[in-house]
């Protein structure tokens, strides 16, 4: 019985942090790590569809989504949009 219990609460809390995205991510490449708030972004644009399409979950970064769907929205919402104001050496 207490074994049962034990288990119940490690499945939720695994759960729980299955459904928590992480707060900073960091891209390491040749042209200098960028970094991803993904907390500053969430809370700057409120709506979660404004990235993920259907329930919230990973999405592959790579150098075309960077440079199509990220930049692509600074160009819009006056985020960063020139190489070094993403690529830190
Ligand atoms: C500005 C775009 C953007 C917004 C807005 C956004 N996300 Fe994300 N989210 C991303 C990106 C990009 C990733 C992938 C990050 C990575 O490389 O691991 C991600 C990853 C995630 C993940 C998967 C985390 C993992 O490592 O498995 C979850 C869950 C998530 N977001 C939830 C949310 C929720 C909930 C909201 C709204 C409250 C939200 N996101 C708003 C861009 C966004
Ligand atoms: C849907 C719109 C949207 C998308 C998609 C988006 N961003 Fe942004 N981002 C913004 C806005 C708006 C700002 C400016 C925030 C501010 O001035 O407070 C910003 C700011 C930033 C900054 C500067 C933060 C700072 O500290 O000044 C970085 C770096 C950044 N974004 C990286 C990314 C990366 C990498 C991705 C893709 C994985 C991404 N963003 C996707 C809207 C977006
Ligand atoms: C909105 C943020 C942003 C801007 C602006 C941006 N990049 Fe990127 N770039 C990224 C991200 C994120 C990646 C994916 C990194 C990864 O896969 O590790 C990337 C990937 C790359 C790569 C691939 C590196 C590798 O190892 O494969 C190169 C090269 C690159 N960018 C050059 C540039 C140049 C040159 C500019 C300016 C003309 C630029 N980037 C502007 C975010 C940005």
């Amino acid at each position: 019985m207490k074994r049962l219990v034990l288990i119940t609460l490690l499945l939720a809390f695994v759960g729980i942090n299955i459904a928590i995205a992480a707060d900073v991510v960091t891209y390491e490449n040749k042209k200098g790590t960028v970094t991803f708030d993904h907390k500053a972004h969430q809370e700057k644009l409120a709506d979660c569809a404004k990235c993920h399409e259907g329930e919230p979950a990973k999405i592959a970064v790579d150098k075309g989504y960077a440079h199509d769907s990220c930049k692509g929205c600074h160009k819009e919402m006056e985020g960063p949009t020139k190489c070094n104001d993403c690529h830190k050496k």
